[in-house]
């Protein structure tokens, strides 16, 4: 296993360029299953979990090229079998997508029951009843979610909770569907938006994406499509964080400025200056970091993937914060890590109480999932002394370079080689 190791207390300045979004690209690179035709893609970030997902489409037939570090064609039309065993799906959680794809593909999908459930209970109920509004039967055999029809056909949907996932899941199960379907209290996350656009520029018929209110109307086929992935809104939050943690001064580029505006507004409101530009933005702090409260909530309130991330800055601002988790049950495992460093935060079920501390000492801790791992980051971008981060797997699932862009504005950070590491791959989120 590797680590990271950072000397902190130098100001993060310079200019950094944000990749294609994670979230994006883990559900448009199955959906790339529905097309007839190969389809190029471009703007893919270059993580793990963008790996897993290319390897699942490789293992079932489909032919899978590099045209440059970011730029993938896909011909998955040879794909015949529309299973994804245990073996492949286990490493990531996102491989729920291909039951979706494949349904609509194939109208027939067996995919392993995701993993990681570091964020809390993570059923998939609100999937289930989606597939079976469509004339899906569902049923768990040893580990496989087992769905087929003899046909899908369109119908009304209503989550009983926003569900980026199910979202999205459905999207791709209808595409193909007979008539209509109404996803309402849908999620109107930007990679919902981006999915839907992909499957537009195929030939897919689906209006009011980014609303509460999602109108798919079945075609027949879709042809093959040229996509640029949309940059990752939380990849460039967690970078306007450790430029404000760091007190330092920095442009990040390749960004959708409306993205990223419930993190803007919180981010100005702690005293941080954020100066938008049509697809970049520049942080900058000259003045105190001043608390305030936080409730994560689905988009466009304050994305919960950007929650441990905030939480790290205002263990660094005066006076006390409350941080809420709206969306997952359990996503504070961070603040153990964090408390070793200095901070003062108590969490009591969802809410997290931070009193502000004038610094934060290094020391070594351990990243429990993606975006704690990259709190951890910043956490020993600012703290006084040497932090050592262990299981950065975690972090290169959704972080592309993540090392070498933060010395690019000018860390101290490097990763080691930690031999005989017992820390057991866990599966992703
Ligand atoms: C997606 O997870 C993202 N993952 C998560 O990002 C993100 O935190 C989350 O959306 C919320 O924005 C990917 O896109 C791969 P949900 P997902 O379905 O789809 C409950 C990261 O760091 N729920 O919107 O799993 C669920 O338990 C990752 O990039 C049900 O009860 O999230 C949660 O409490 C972490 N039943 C809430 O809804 C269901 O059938 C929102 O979950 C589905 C969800």
């Amino acid at each position: 296993m590797e680590k990271f190791i950072i000397k902190g207390g130098r100001r993060l300045c310079g200019e950094v360029e944000i990749s294609g979004a994670k979230n994006a690209a883990v559900a448009i690179i199955p959906a790339v299953i529905l097309s007839d035709e190969p389809c190029i893609l471009e703007n893919v970030p270059n993580i793990s979990d963008v790996s897993i997902s290319l390897r699942i489409l490789y293992e079932m037939g489909a032919d899978v090229q590099f045209l440059s570090s970011n730029t993938v064609r896909i011909d998955a039309t040879g794909i015949t079998e529309p299973i994804v065993p245990y073996e492949m799906a286990k490493h990531m959680r996102a491989s729920y997508y291909f039951l979706g794809t494949l349904l609509g593909k194939f109208k027939r999908a067996r995919v392993a029951v995701p993993g990681g459930c570091y964020l809390g209970d993570r059923p998939i109920d609100q999937h289930l009843k989606a597939f079976a509004s469509l004339g899906a039967a569902c049923t768990l055999d040893h580990g496989m979610i087992d769905i087929q029809t003899e046909n899908l056909i369109g119908s009304q949907i209503y989550f009983d909770m926003v569900t980026v996932g199910a979202t999205i899941n459905t999207m791709l199960a209808a595409v193909k569907a007979t008539g209509m379907t109404v996803i309402e209290n849908a999620a109107r996350e930007p990679h919902i938006v981006d999915l839907a656009n992909f499957l537009n520029s195929m030939g897919a018929n689906i209006m009011g994406a980014g609303t509460d209110v999602i109108k798919i109307k079945g075609v027949k086929s879709l042809k093959g499509a040229t996509y640029a992935i949309i940059p990752d809104q939380i990849e460039a939050g967690t970078f306007m964080v450790a430029a404000a943690a760091t007190k330092g001064d920095v442009l990040i580029k390749n960004i959708i400025p409306k993205h990223l505006e419930s993190i803007t507004a919180k981010l100005e409101k702690i005293g941080v200056n954020a100066e938008e530009f049509d697809d970049s933005i520049r942080i900058s702090v000259d003045g105190p970091l001043v608390k305030t409260t936080v409730k994560t909530m689905p988009h466009p309130g304050f994305p919960t993937d950007m929650q441990p991330q905030i939480s790290t800055l205002l263990c660094l601002a005066e006076g006390t914060s409350i941080v809420t988790e709206g969306i997952f049950d359990n996503r504070f495992r961070y603040v153990d890590e964090l408390r070793r460093m200095g901070a003062d935060i108590s969490v009591d079920g969802k809410v997290a109480v931070i009193e502000g501390v004038p610094e934060l000492m290094g020391a070594p801790v351990t990243a429990p999932d993606l975006r704690a791992g990259a709190a951890l980051v910043i956490a020993g971008l600012a703290a006084k002394g040497v932090t050592e981060i262990e299981d950065i797997y975690h972090i290169e699932r959704g972080y592309e370079n993540f090392e070498e862009k933060l010395r690019g504005l000018g860390a101290d950070i490097v990763k080691k080689s930690v031999p005989g590491s017992s820390t057991v791959r866990k599966a992703a989120l």
